[in-house]
């Protein structure tokens, strides 16, 4: 687990769950008690995103994993404060958390603004890969979506390679949020007037291979701002 100086100790992590420092033999119970669907936001930072999405959709169990602790612990302050039941957290690496999950047991993923390490070599730290495609597949239900949005160009590039790779996912139409559900770092680049890049996709099931190729527009990706085409 990162370390990391935590200055406010108030917090009472009411929604954050323990994750053990090793990996669970047998997996892990996923941390809600109902049969809603779940959707999970993978590098939640300060939760803006998360908290709206949760307030909107109280039939739909949201999961917020985050290496950074602090983080967390404001949102959990703020998912307190406004009363929400249907949020967890998870201070921990993703790609330690996804293996431990059970197999097809998320609805939705979202990765937003995950850190670009532009470096070349830094290049093996990034979160998207092929093997974090297959993490994603194991992870999801049949028919499950990952919606992924970066502000950083040559990355985005490398993760519609990624996914285009795969076998084992189609695009479909990018997550445009609303106002409410707009990332922090989604405002911060707004602000700025910078172009941010977004993609979807869904994985595949056996029987759906006839959408393939249906290439039509809207499952294409999109870029926030005009100026840098599609
Ligand atoms: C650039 S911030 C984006 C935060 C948020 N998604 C947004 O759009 O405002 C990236 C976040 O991902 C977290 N993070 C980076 N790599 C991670 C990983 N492998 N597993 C979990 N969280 C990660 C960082 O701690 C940070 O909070």
């Amino acid at each position: 687990m990162v370390r990391e100086r935590v200055k406010n100790r108030n917090f009472r992590n009411v929604f954050l769950v323990p994750y053990p420092s090793t990996r669970a033999e047998a997996g892990i119970q996923l941390p809600f008690n109902n049969p809603q669907p779940l959707e999970v936001d993978i590098g939640c930072g300060r939760g803006r995103f998360l908290l709206a999405r949760a307030r909107i959709n109280p039939g739909i169990n949201f999961l917020g994993i985050d290496r950074s602790l602090l983080r967390l612990q404001k949102i959990d302050s703020k998912a307190l404060a406004s009363g929400l039941n249907n949020i967890r957290l998870v201070n921990t690496d993703a790609l330690r958390y996804l293996p431990d999950m059970p197999p097809a047991s998320v609805s939705t993923i979202y990765v937003f603004f995950p850190d670009p390490w532009p470096k070349r070599r830094h290049h093996s730290k990034r979160l998207i890969s092929m093997a974090f495609t297959e993490l994603v597949f194991q992870t999801l239900v049949p028919a499950g979506t990952i919606h992924l949005c970066t502000d950083h160009a040559e990355y985005f590039d490398a993760m519609l390679r990624c996914w285009n790779a795969s076998k084992q996912f189609r695009p479909v139409a990018p997550f445009l949020p609303t106002e409410e559900e707009e990332t922090d770092f989604a405002l911060l680049f707004k602000a700025q007037n910078l172009p941010t890049h977004r993609c979807s996709y869904q994985k595949r099931e056996p029987c759906n291979e006839s959408v393939k190729g249906s290439g039509a527009r809207r499952d294409r990706p999109v870029h926030d701002n005009p100026e840098v085409g599609s």
